[in-house]
């Protein structure tokens, strides 16, 4: 089994960009911890990010036929980017979508979400650990987890 994790606009400055809403993680830091889970469990991952809208629109076409699950925080783009939530309709594969700050709490133009309604899931606002807890709802909808 193999997870896509795909990781948008200017969450590679993770630890040092607004680290009161953010905290003090990097983006390697939470990649590092999700691929020793994903060891432990016995499944792939792989890990992208992207500032470019078009490039993670590409990277979720090349999961069709290759991964069996995505994990997508799609940062800025989830408030406005219909390319991206085309494309993971196109796809078809569960995709549970991350927020690293709870958007409901957040300013009135992080509450349109074009990505939330063709996921299988969203988990928000629980800081870095949401990778985490993502990482173990796929294992389940993969059945696979070790319990
Ligand atoms: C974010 C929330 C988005 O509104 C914001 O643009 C981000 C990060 C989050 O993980 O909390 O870049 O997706």
């Amino acid at each position: 089994m193999k997870i896509a994790v795909i990781q948008g606009p200017n969450l590679n400055m993770l630890g040092v960009r607004e680290q009161q809403i953010y905290g003090p993680m990097k983006l390697e830091q939470i990649h590092q911890q999700m691929k020793e889970f994903a060891d432990q469990n016995g499944v792939e991952v792989e890990f992208f990010q992207s500032n470019l809208e078009g490039e993670i629109v590409d990277r979720i076409q090349e999961c069709y036929g290759d991964a069996d699950g995505i994990i997508l925080n799609a940062a800025a783009y989830t408030h406005t980017s219909i390319a991206i939530r085309d494309a993971i309709s196109a796809v078809n594969l569960p995709t549970l979508e991350v927020h690293i700050s709870n958007i409901a709490r957040r300013e009135e133009f992080r509450q349109q979400n074009m990505i939330a309604p063709v996921c299988t899931s969203s988990i928000v606002g629980f800081g870095p650990f949401g990778y985490h807890l993502a990482m173990v709802g796929m294992l389940q909808i993969f059945n696979e987890i070790r319990v």
